[in-house]
């Protein structure tokens, strides 16, 4: 709305200016616009089962909607991209949706490893090596040994995730 009362008042502005003959054209274009804007808000976006989607859905499209819930790393790893399109992702607990970034994470990307996996370790170290990767059935990484650097790296890394991935569930030991 904030844009329309914008639109209006730029209206009566050129009202009383040399470019008032542009005013049918402008008429036209909001015309158009309000029949767009009119549109949109009675057929609203929606996903492939007819919910309707907010802003950050939209903006975050994935083929099928997912619900916040708990993960085991054995419950995880199936979220790789292969044996589930999904892809899915742990940084200190908190599981992302990182299908947006299929290109990293997916098969064959650079950071594959970390897909369906607590990635905690190799991001404070920034590391790829399989050695950072806790084997599913260990106990989670507590992270206790990481140095203040690692720490602090770490947590610019969930910065990044948080601003860009949507938050899917925690990782747990069991359910
Ligand atoms: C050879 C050194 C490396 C190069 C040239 C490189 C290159 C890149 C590039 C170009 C991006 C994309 C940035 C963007 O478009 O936002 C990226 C993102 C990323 N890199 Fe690296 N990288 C390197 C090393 C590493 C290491 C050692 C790690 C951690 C183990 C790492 C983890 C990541 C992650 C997690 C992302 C973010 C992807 C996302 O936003 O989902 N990178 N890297």
């Amino acid at each position: 709305m904030t844009d329309l009362t914008f639109i209006q008042s730029y209206y009566s502005l050129i009202a009383s200016s040399p470019y008032s003959r542009f005013i049918p054209y402008l008429n036209a274009f909001l015309a158009i616009l309000s029949v767009y804007l009119i549109y949109k808000t009675i057929f609203p976006p929606t996903n492939p089962n007819g919910q309707v989607l907010n802003a950050q859905q939209q903006a975050k499209q994935n083929p099928k909607p997912i619900v916040f819930t708990k993960f085991t790393p054995a419950t995880l790893q199936p979220f790789n991209g292969v044996v589930e399109e999904r892809v899915l992702m742990a940084i200190k607990g908190r599981v992302y949706d990182v299908s947006a970034g299929r290109s990293f994470y997916g098969p064959g990307g650079p950071y594959s490893n970390f897909a369906g996996r607590d990635a905690s370790r190799g991001l404070a170290k920034g590391s790829f090596d399989e050695d950072m990767l806790t084997a599913i059935d260990e106990p989670i990484d507590t992270l206790d040994d990481l140095t203040v650097d690692e720490i602090e790296a770490l947590k610019d890394w969930e910065r990044h995730f948080a601003s860009k991935y949507l938050l899917c569930g925690e990782l747990v030991e069991v359910l």
